[in-house]
């Protein structure tokens, strides 16, 4: 029997997000139903809402989500009913070519459920192939990562995007260790998680940069060293004086903008490397003369989801959260209802949240 829960989503382009009852099917080979427990407000959420991804409306939005295994479908090995788990959108086929070369973390062809859940019979797209701001989704099994109940649902839920695309931008992606020293351009969910993630791989110098006085104190509470306001001062400069005149080794684009991807280019020592990991609309370009590309050396990289690997890297997290090591508390700026997601992206936009987390039993 398929199962009618409460869902949000975004009928179409630029409209808000309403409440539908959508039907979720019983799992399938391969599938687990998971009676999502909250779910974390991502600005990838918000542009999907603004056609800013792709025009497969109607989407079943959210994936920042943890709950329990509720059902699982035949064949599923790695998870059982009852289980605890965090959501992700990398579950590796272990086929394509990027995992064959032995790189999982790219997994060019990953997995999600093979039946779609509808609202009025209408196929709806899932948000990231996850769809979690909904009493109950349905995932592909590797989709799924158990890990250890002692961590609050709405802190472990942020692990599955913003928060891990943030330290595996910092940690995996950048490559950040012992005695580098880093730039974070954007403080949001993802930036700070950057932040934090270059403060656990022991960097010495972090240097926040936002157009938000607000976001650049929480910045500090993360482990910032330094911040600039970009509003009221030029970053690139600001932060080679911060850096003996030289530029940062690490650069770490957080906000997904021609200008300030311009801005970590240049904010860079020789031979340092750039991260983007805020999402450009597909109208954005660059503009770069090659021979500063060429002169300054070092590298350009993408990271999509920190180049995690979901088995591996959320088990850590919340091992290290509930060591103490890792305030994921903090991303947590509020708890809010299904009904109040609409409100939650426009607080985003007024910069006055971190992460606004659904959790359902609000
Ligand atoms: N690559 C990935 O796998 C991945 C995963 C999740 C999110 N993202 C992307 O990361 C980006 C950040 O996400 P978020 O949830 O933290 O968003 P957010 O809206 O919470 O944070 C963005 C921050 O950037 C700041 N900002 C805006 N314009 C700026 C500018 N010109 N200079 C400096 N700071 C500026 C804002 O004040 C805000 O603090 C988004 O583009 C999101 O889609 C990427
Ligand atoms: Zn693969
Ligand atoms: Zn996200």
């Amino acid at each position: 029997m398929p199962h009618s829960v409460k869902a949000v989503v975004a009928l179409a382009k630029g409209q808000p997000v309403s409440i539908e009852t959508i039907e979720v099917p019983d799992p399938g080979p391969g599938e687990v139903l998971i009676d999502v427990k909250a779910c974390g407000v991502c600005h990838t959420d918000l542009h999907y809402r603004e056609g800013a991804i792709n025009d497969e409306f109607p989407f079943l939005l959210g994936h920042e989500a943890a709950g329990f295994v509720e059902e699982v479908g035949e064949g599923v090995t790695n998870v059982a009913p009852g289980d605890f788990v965090i959501l992700n959108w990398r579950a590796v086929c272990g086929q394509c070519r990027s995992c064959q070369r032995g790189r999982p973390w790219l997994c060019f062809n990953t997995t999600t459920a093979t039946q779609k859940m509808t609202l009025n019979g209408q196929e709806l797209s899932p948000a990231l192939g996850i769809g979690a701001f909904a009493e109950k989704t349905l995932v592909a099994a590797g989709q799924a990562t158990k890990v250890n109940p002692a961590a609050r649902p709405e802190v472990a839920g942020l692990i599955g995007c913003g928060i891990m695309a943030g330290l595996g931008a910092a940690m995996n992606t950048g490559q950040v260790s012992r005695g580098d020293s880093v730039a974070v351009f954007g403080c949001g969910g993802v930036g700070d998680a950057a932040i934090a993630g270059a403060h656990l791989a022991g960097a010495h110098t972090i240097i926040a940069v936002d157009l938000d006085d607000r976001k650049l104190e929480i910045a500090k509470e993360f482990g910032a060293t330094h911040t600039i306001n970009s509003s009221n001062q030029d970053p690139v400069e600001a932060i080679r004086a911060l850096t003996g005149g030289h530029g940062v080794d690490v650069a770490i684009e957080a906000v997904g903008l021609p200008v300030t991807f311009e801005q970590a280019f240049y904010a860079r020592d020789l031979a340092g490397t750039v991260v983007l990991v805020g999402v450009p609309n597909p109208e954005m370009k660059i503009e770069l003369p090659l021979i500063e590309v060429f002169g300054r050396g070092g590298t350009l990289k993408s990271s999509w989801y920190g180049d995690c690997l979901p088995s591996r890297d959320f088990p850590m997290l919340i091992d290290l959260y509930l060591q103490g090591r890792l305030d994921l508390d903090r991303f947590v700026s509020e708890t809010i209802a299904l009904e109040d997601v609409e409100e939650a992206f426009h607080a985003m936009e007024r910069g006055e949240v971190l992460r606004s987390v659904v959790v359902m039993d609000k």
